[in-house]
């Protein structure tokens, strides 16, 4: 049996090679950093490499500080071209390297050179020679490895509080009650695996941003932060409150011009480089989701960026990160031109030659906000002069929050490869970011993470190959994502072929997956955006509110129209070439039809099918395949250690139950709104389903469920309040046979509900309302689509006439709902 792990090494675990394969490698004599600090990146990488080496190889393989003429025959030497060049070595391969680039060069299969172009790329390529030996791979005789872009950080979304904006895996590893915490041996173990896949800069803190985190402890804090990450080469930078001084200062205003502002920012500014020397420097969202900012005080957001920007330039190369996440969000839907995607465009059109030089521009990668399917940003086409980020997420917030696994590299694809055709020249989103189309040298990548203190990081194993694959698209965003998820499962679970082909068969088809059944065609992830949860399904939620997130669905038909002709004139906000094929229906592609343009439900696709229809199908389709996830998974029982095989079984068991909920919830609400019938008759009509509330009750009591559409046929069964243990029965009526019996209820906040279900008396199987103790997402405290869940109970041997009972014993406010009861017979999804 394999020992079982927690996860916490992510994919640095450096599994012992079997001994067939370490036979065949050479034996290092010695590791050599070319570095005079022990601070050094560098000399993270030879104790890295000493590690890997003794795991992997079971080599223990000392350490020497000076490199000695013989060394040369058997070691493996690490260093910068500046520290090569001071020994006389010859490095020819390695001048051309760009920032952060590597050259690994492996000589007779039994040296090993490790040259970085500074101490962060000779630490990027001791990860590089690991992660070749791990997955056992050749050695290159010569390999030249550069980034695609200088900036390739992530934000944070740590409170001061130790909660995490939507953190689904614990509290922070970085805060607690208001102040930096004392034990960062975390934050240690996380800048490792940040350093392992080229990520080199974090922000620390939420960028909902708190003015305490400029307290004198708070400094101190995060210079121990700064101390801790430093010899894995990760920088750090914070996320700022725009009113600090005025909340914090005492000042009277926060106004980016007025003199005293700018001299406290001067001063807080150069108090901070007391304590972090190499501070990244400043994440500025302002004037978004209620926050202040210039706009506050009349002033422009450039007025707002370049007040950071002058108070960072004395200190070296800090830049101001100034969020394009700026936008009303108490917009009036009734009016037809209003738009939320166009708001970044209006904001900052005319603003690109106002910065100072040392800001730079954060765009999310969609005009929203992280939805299933969005076109790139129009802003990513605006900005010449000004250098621009990328803003990606690994938090799956839109995307069923690390308990839904959904592989993101092939989302990230769509956006990357999207040829934006400015001043009708390619201009491919990735060769915007890099710099290279609109030559600037500081731009680059950054993804919000909600690392957590569970030691699996993200509260999901699975998820955090999203963590890996962002550090290895930002290095190269043309990197297949085959390859990468092959490779994460590799380090991850071992070299096993069945483990590794069935990890990645279950990550590529998870995006388009979850697509399928939670929003198709561009009308975006179909959750509750309302209750804060932005989890399970309730379509409605996205109307009938200032957020913007609109579908615009009437009974009649669905979609934002965006055009120049008749809509909010978004497409015209995207270069000549892009606006016309978006402002057409007939050039707009399927997928995002509804995003671009608002049709009648019976509109015809160019598959041929109508809107409606295609909801339908896809909404089938995507949970049919969810359901194949846990099978799949089943395969690799014995294969990869029980904990972890276990706690994702348990994850994608509860994916496929959820999935369904989607499907029937999306569906039965079309379904309502527009009337038109499913073609196959599959809406609405649940041939093996017993609902709860025709069972006989006692107890228990029928319940409207709102969002209708987040019970079958509307109605759940409750307990009545203080009655105790409540029991549903009936006479089953299916024919003989063995089923699979599942049982959909809801499992919300507010308390433990027992349940037990018997057959003839005899029981077959008991549960508790706990998932929010199992899982992560954001849980709701009531009924809805978010606590809608099923449990199965597989192989069940049921006589036609038996009787079934299911009792529940409710426990505080949770007053163990059931929503229906479906006998599948094998083979059959309901
Ligand atoms: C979304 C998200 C917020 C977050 C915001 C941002 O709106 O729901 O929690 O703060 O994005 O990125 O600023």
């Amino acid at each position: 049996m394999l020992p079982n792990e927690t996860g916490l090494d992510g994919w640095l675990r450096y599994a012992a090679l079997p001994d067939e394969f370490v036979s065949l490698r050479p034996r290092y004599s010695t590791i050599i950093p070319l570095a005079d600090n022990q601070n050094s990146p560098i000399f993270t990488a030879a104790r890295e490499l000493q590690l890997g080496l003794s795991k992997i190889l079971g080599q223990n393989i000392s350490l020497e500080t000076k490199l000695l003429g013989s060394a040369a025959n058997s070691s493996i030497i690490v260093g910068t071209v500046k520290t090569f060049l001071s020994t006389n070595q010859d490095i020819h391969g390695a001048l051309s390297l760009k920032e952060d680039g590597y050259c690994l060069v492996c000589k007779d299969g039994r040296a090993a050179e490790i040259i970085g172009q500074n101490d962060r790329g000779a630490l990027y390529g001791a990860f590089e020679f690991l992660r070749l030996l791990s997955q056992n791979q050749p050695l290159p005789e010569m390999r030249i490895s550069n980034p695609s872009a200088p900036i390739r950080w992530v934000n944070q979304w740590d409170n001061l509080d130790g909660s995490i904006e939507r953190g689904y895996a614990g509290p922070s590893i970085f805060f607690a009650g208001g102040y930096v915490l004392d034990d960062l041996a975390r934050v240690q173990q996380y800048a490792r695996l940040l350093a392992s896949v080229g990520l080199n800069g974090l922000i620390v803190n939420n960028v909902n941003s708190n003015y305490n985190l400029l307290n004198p402890t708070n400094m101190q804090g995060l210079a121990r932060i700064a101390d801790i990450m430093r010899p894995w080469g990760v920088r750090i930078g914070i996320s700022l409150y725009f009113d600090t001084p005025k909340d914090l200062g005492g000042l009277q205003t926060s106004d980016p011009l007025d003199r005293d502002v700018i001299a406290w920012w001067e001063g807080i500014t150069s108090e901070l480089y007391r304590h972090v020397p190499d501070m990244l420097g400043y994440l500025i969202k302002a004037n978004s989701e209620g926050q202040p900012g210039p706009l506050t005080y009349g002033r422009t957001l450039a007025d707002g960026a370049n007040l950071f920007a002058r108070a960072l330039r004395p200190h070296g190369d800090g830049v101001v990160v100034y969020r394009a996440f700026v936008y009303n969000h108490h917009l009036d839907e009734s009016d037809w031109k209003n738009d939320r995607a166009n708001a970044a465009v209006e904001y900052f059109d005319g603003l690109d030659t106002q910065f100072e030089d040392n800001v730079i521009v954060q765009i999310k990668y969609g005009p929203i906000d992280f939805q299933i399917r969005e076109p790139p940003s129009p802003l990513l086409a605006h900005l010449r002069k000004t250098p621009i980020i990328l803003e990606l997420q690994v938090t799956q917030e839109y995307l069923g929050q690390q308990d839904h696994v959904v592989y993101l590299p092939p989302l990230w694809k769509t956006i990357f490869n999207f040829d934006l055709l400015v001043d009708g020249q390619q201009s491919l989103v990735r060769d915007i970011v890099s710099g290279q189309r609109f030559n600037w040298s500081r731009s680059g990548y950054a993804a919000v993470v909600n690392v957590g203190n569970d030691p699996s990081w993200l509260g999901s194993h699975l998820a955090m190959a999203n963590l890996y694959a962002y550090g290895l698209c930002t290095w190269d965003p043309q990197q297949s994502e085959v390859d990468i998820i092959q490779g994460w499962a590799q380090l991850t679970f071992g070299l096993n072929k069945t483990v590794v082909d069935t990890i990645t068969n279950i990550s590529m088809a998870s995006w388009s997956t979850y697509e399928d059944y939670s929003g198709n065609l561009g009308i975006q992830t179909l959750c509750d955006i309302v209750t804060h949860c932005h989890y399970g399904p309730s379509p409605a939620a996205q109307d009938g509110n200032g957020w913007g997130q609109w579908t615009r669905a009437d009974a009649h038909s669905i979609g934002m129209d965006r055009t120049t002709a008749t809509g909010t004139g978004n497409a015209g906000q995207y270069p000549q070439m892009v606006a016309d094929r978006f402002e057409c229906i007939d050039t707009t592609p399927d997928e995002l039809l509804l995003w671009f343009h608002h049709v009648p439900y019976t509109h015809r696709l160019k598959s041929g099918k109508t809107v409606i229809q295609h909801f339908y199908d896809a909404h089938y389709a995507g949970a049919l395949v969810a359901q194949t996830f846990p099978q799949q998974w089943e395969t690799l029982r014995g294969l990869i250690d029980d904990d972890r095989f276990h706690h994702i079984a348990f994850r994608l068991q509860y994916q496929a139950g959820h999935a369904l909920v989607w499907r029937d919830s999306i569906n039965n609400f079309y379904y309502a709104k527009c009337g038109v019938k499913d073609e196959h008759n599959r809406v609405g009509n649940h041939a093996w389903r017993i609902e709860a509330e025709d069972m006989i009750l006692q107890g228990y009591k029928v319940v409207s469920v709102t969002p209708f559409e987040a019970a079958s046929g509307g109605k759940a069964i409750a307990t009545i309040p203080g009655a105790g243990v409540g029991t549903a029965t009936c006479t089953v009526a299916f024919p003989s046979g063995t089923y699979n019996v599942a049982i959909n209820y809801y499992d919300h906040l507010g308390g433990r509900s027992q349940y037990q279900v018997f057959f003839n008396g005899r029981q077959i199987g008991a549960w508790a309302g706990d998932l929010q103790e199992k899982l992560s997402h954001d849980f709701s405290d009531r009924i809805d689509g978010h606590s809608a869940t099923r449990i199965t109970f597989n192989g069940v041997e049921v006589k036609e006439g038996d009787s079934l009972k299911i009792t529940g014993r409710p426990d505080g406010n949770e007053l163990a709902p059931i929503d229906y009861v479906s006998f599948l017979p094998q083979g059959v999804v309901d």
